[in-house]
């Protein structure tokens, strides 16, 4: 995948963080409701990250660090909770003019000193080093980038999982990428995501992960926890149930993890077409009022 070359546009949120969109997806990186909040609520709080935060040692992988925001967010969590708690981390991206626009630009200034001082590093050199912290951000594509991480033998306590949305970016929200995440997910660990698409659920079980919905701050539906296992899950409500069983649940597949975006779309279409599952509109009729704007794709 080619980097990026287009405008990153600043925009203030809601809570009055500043967020970016970027002009080569067409997608905002946070939600308007809050960027900062939203890096708290979906990610750190979603996965437990404070209780979990209580072992002597926790292993994260952020991909999409893009800003770094759920990387700060998950940082403060841990050296409020407990500063004793030694911190492997590991983060996937491809854009390296994101987080050195997020340190150049101030945006980072929110976090506390000590939080801020480690994206300043990661974002400069690719490495944070501190007594409880050694932290390592991989350029490039991710779907290449974790199969290092694999190579590394690393298993996640907790995977931060923070593509554009599967419309603007299918190539993160494959079977064949969340295969690689689940590899790289400790058996008692858990990965997080703001979307709940039924192509993305899929995608989750098809890996060998058991879903659940979760509170995504600042948006209409909820996000999605993935585990090994589904002990501590919440259940899915029928609505969400059904909605597996639609053509929408169709997951993305890259078999080669090199797809362009157009080709990636292109195969789910044709496989939708021949597809033997209800079609989405009954679901939607059936759901969703008429004033009420369509879910995910996301
Ligand atoms: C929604 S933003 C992530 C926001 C981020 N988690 C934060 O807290 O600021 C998505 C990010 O994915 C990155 N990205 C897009 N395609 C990628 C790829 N193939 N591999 C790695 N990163 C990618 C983008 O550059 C962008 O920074």
């Amino acid at each position: 995948m080619p980097t990026p070359t287009g405008a990153l546009v600043l925009e203030p949120t809601a809570d009055g963080s500043m967020t970016l969109f970027s002009e080569d997806f067409g997608e905002w990186f946070h939600s308007r409701q809050g960027a900062y909040t939203e890096a708290y609520a979906t990610y750190v709080e979603a996965t437990g990250l404070a209780s979990l935060a209580q072992a002597p040692t926790l292993a994260l992988l952020d991909v999409c660090y893009g800003l770094g925001y759920n990387t700060a967010a998950a940082l403060d969590t841990i050296l409020r909770v407990n500063p004793a708690c030694q911190v492997r981390l590991v983060a996937l991206e491809l854009d390296p003019r994101v987080p050195r626009q997020a340190v150049d630009s101030g945006l980072i200034s929110g976090w506390p000193a000590p939080v801020q001082a480690c994206l300043q590093d990661l974002a400069s050199t690719g490495r944070a080093q501190r007594p409880w912290l050694e932290a390592t951000l991989l350029w490039g594509d991710a779907r290449q980038r974790i199969q290092a991480v694999e190579t590394l033998n690393f298993q996640a306590d907790v995977i931060f999982f923070d593509p554009f949305s599967p419309p603007h970016c299918p190539e993160l929200w494959t079977v064949e990428f969340i295969q690689r995440l689940a590899a790289c997910l400790h058996p008692k660990g858990k990965l997080v995501t703001y979307s709940c698409a039924a192509a993305v659920r899929t995608a989750f079980r098809l890996a060998g992960l058991s879903v659940g919905p979760v509170n995504a701050a600042g948006r209409r539906w909820p996000g999605t926890l993935a585990q090994i296992g589904s002990v501590g899950l919440a259940p899915l409500s029928q609505q969400e149930q059904e909605h597996l069983l639609t053509r929408a649940a169709v997951p993305y597949r890259d078999l080669t993890l090199r797809d362009s975006a157009a080709a990636i779309h292109h195969r789910r279409q044709q496989e939708q077409a021949v597809s033997d599952l209800v079609p989405t509109s009954r679901w939607r009729k059936r759901w969703l009022p008429l004033h009420q704007k369509v879910p995910p794709a996301r």
